[in-house]
C-alpha cells in the first residue's frame, strides 16, 4: 500500500459530524429542566443543589462518583402516573430500572404496583413490604425456584413466556395446591425505535409468543385448559425509549384483535390486558417525550374504540414505566481528574467512574448530557468528550458533549437522567468499587444502596 493511502491521523471533519455541533448551548451553566430532576437548581455561589443540599457538601459527605436520587422528584412521577391512569387501571413500575428497598416503600405508599424479573428483584420487593398480590414476575426463562417462590407467596401475576413455561407454573401450582393468575405475553409484530416504530419482523426475539404466526392464540387454548392457571390477560412491551405513542396503538389494536379471538373461539373475555412500560425520557435538550396523561389518554381510548369496534367489554389495562419514572429523578456525580486537550479533535475529561456506573453509552451509544455542578463559569464553551477511569478506550460517558473551556481537576460534573439502567446495570469492572445512591429530599440525603467496598470485593473472592 502507497504511503500516501495512510491519512496523517484523524481530522477535525472525520470525528465530528458535519452540522453537529454548530451551535454550543447558549448558557453553560444553565440546568436544563427537561434534563434535570424537579429540585436540581443552583445557590446565590453557582454550586448546583438537589432537594436544597449542595453538590459540594455532598460530593464530600458521600464521595464521588455517585447517584443523587431526588426522592420528591419520584415521588411525584408515581403520582402523575397514577393520576393520569386513574383507579381503572393499574401502574406496574418496572423494577429492573432500579429498585432497592426504599424504592419499595415508596412505591407502596404512592399506590404503584411492582414488575420483577428475578429471584433478586422478587427478594427485594418482598422484603421490603410490598404485598405480594401487587407484584408481577416477568422473564423469558424463569427458574423452577423463582416460580415456586412467586406461586407460594401469591403474586399478582406470572406474565407467562413460553409453551414450556405454560406447564411448568401450571405444574407448580398444582404441586402448591393454588390457582395462579397468569397474563401471556404476546409479540404484536411492531418494532418500536427511539424516535419511530417499524413494522418489520419484531417477533424475531426471545421474548413473548407471536401474534402472526397464531401461536400466541395457541398459548392462550393451551392455558385455558389448565385448571391451576387463571388465565387473566394479555401482555405486550413493544420495546423502550419510545417518544411515539403510535405504536402502543398498533400493539393495542393487535392485542385486542387476539381478545376478540379468544372470545369466538373459547367464549371467554379476558379481562386484563397490559400494555408494558418503555416510554422515552428527555437525557438531552432534544428529546420531547410524552407526559403521562398524554399517555393514557391516548392508550384508554384506542383500547375503548377497538373493543367497542369488536363488541368486548373494555378491558382493565396496566402499564409498565419503569425509566420513565425514575431515569429523570437522578445524577451521577463525577469528581474531573484530567483535562486532556487533543489538538484539532477534542478535550477528553477523565473522570473518577465510567462504564462500570453507565454502561449505557458504550452498550447502546446513549447519548447524556453534561455540566460543570461545584461552580458557573464564564470561559468559552470547549468541545468535550466525557469519559470514565477504565482500561477501555470505549469507556465513554458523555461522546459530545460542551464544558467550559477552564474546566480543571477537583472540578464537579454532573450526568443528569441517570436514574434508570445506570445502577442497575452497574458492573465491577476493573474491580471498581459501584458507586452508592444517595436519595435527598427537604434538606436531608440518605444513603440507599451504599457504596461498595473493598471489602465488598474480598467477600466474593474468597481466596
Ligand atoms: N416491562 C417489560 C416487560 C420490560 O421488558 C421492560 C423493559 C419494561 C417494562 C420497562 O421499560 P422502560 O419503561 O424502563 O423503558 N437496559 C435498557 C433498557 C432495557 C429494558 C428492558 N425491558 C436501557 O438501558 O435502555
Amino acid at each position: 500500500m502507497s504511503r500516501s493511502a495512510h491519512p496523517a491521523g484523524p481530522r477535525y471533519a472525520d470525528v465530528i459530524p458535519e452540522g453537529h455541533y454548530s451551535a454550543p448551548p447558549a448558557d453553560l451553566n444553565a440546568l436544563d429542566r427537561r434534563v434535570w430532576a424537579r429540585t436540581v437548581g443552583r445557590d446565590a455561589d453557582g454550586v448546583a443543589t438537589v432537594g436544597g443540599l449542595d453538590v459540594q457538601r455532598l460530593a464530600e459527605e458521600f464521595g464521588t462518583p455517585a447517584y443523587f436520587l431526588d426522592e420528591e422528584d419520584f415521588r411525584a412521577r408515581c403520582r402523575a402516573w397514577r393520576e393520569a391512569f386513574g383507579d381503572g387501571a393499574d401502574v406496574f413500575y418496572a423494577g429492573k430500572a432500579f429498585l432497592s428497598r426504599a424504592v419499595v416503600r415508596w412505591l407502596h405508599e404512592e399506590g404503584l404496583n411492582l414488575d420483577v424479573c428475578s429471584g433478586g428483584e422478587l427478594a427485594t420487593a418482598l422484603a421490603a413490604g410490598m404485598p405480594a398480590e401487587r407484584i408481577a414476575l416477568h422473564g423469558n426463562n424463569k427458574s423452577t425456584e423463582e416460580i415456586e417462590r412467586a406461586v407460594r407467596e401469591g403474586v399478582g401475576r406470572i406474565v407467562l413466556d413460553s409453551f414450556q413455561e405454560i406447564v411448568r407454573v401450571a405444574h407448580i401450582a398444582e404441586k402448591l395446591g393454588k390457582r395462579q393468575r397468569v397474563q401471556i405475553r404476546v409479540t404484536v409484530g411492531v418494532e418500536a425505535h427511539t424516535h419511530e416504530f417499524i413494522a418489520t419482523a419484531h417477533e424475531d426475539q426471545k421474548f413473548g409468543l407471536p401474534l402472526a404466526a397464531g401461536q400466541a392464540a395457541e398459548a392462550v387454548s393451551r392455558a385455558l385448559r389448565l385448571e391451576h392457571l387463571e388465565l387473566v390477560g394479555i401482555h405486550s412491551h413493544i420495546g423502550s425509549q419510545i417518544f411515539d405513542t403510535s405504536g402502543f396503538e398498533v400493539a393495542a389494536h393487535r392485542v385486542v384483535g387476539l381478545l376478540k379471538q379468544v372470545r369466538d373461539e373459547h367464549g371467554v373475555e379476558l379481562p386484563e390486558i397490559d400494555l408494558g412500560g418503555g416510554l422515552g425520557i428527555a437525557y438531552t435538550a432534544d428529546d420531547d417525550p410524552r407526559e403521562p396523561h398524554e399517555i393514557a389518554k391516548a392508550l384508554s381510548e384506542i383500547v375503548t374504540r377497538e373493543c367497542e369496534g369488536a363488541g368486548l367489554a373494555v378491558p382493565r389495562i396496566s402499564v409498565e414505566p419503569g425509566r420513565a419514572i425514575v431515569g429523570p429523578t437522578a445524577f451521577t456525580l463525577y469528581e474531573v481528574g484530567t483535562v486532556k486537550p487533543l489538538q484539532g479533535l477534542r478535550t477528553y475529561v477523565s473522570v473518577d467512574g465510567g462504564m462500570s456506573d453507565n454502561i449505557r453509552t458504550a452498550l447502546y451509544d446513549a447519548e447524556y448530557s453534561v455540566a460543570l455542578v461545584s461552580r458557573t463559569s464564564d470561559a468559552e464553551p470547549m468541545l468535550s468528550r466525557v469519559v470514565g477511569k477504565h482500561c477501555e478506550s470505549g469507556d465513554i460517558v458523555v461522546r459530545d458533549a460542551f464544558l467550559p473551556a477552564d474546566l480543571a481537576p477537583g472540578d464537579l460534573i454532573a450526568v443528569p437522567a441517570t436514574g434508570a439502567y445506570c445502577r442497575s446495570m452497574a458492573s465491577n469492572y476493573n474491580h471498581a468499587l459501584r458507586p452508592p445512591v444517595v436519595a435527598v429530599k427537604d434538606g436531608e440525603a440518605r444513603v440507599i444502596v451504599r457504596r461498595e467496598t473493598e471489602e465488598d470485593l474480598f467477600r466474593l473472592d474468597v481466596g
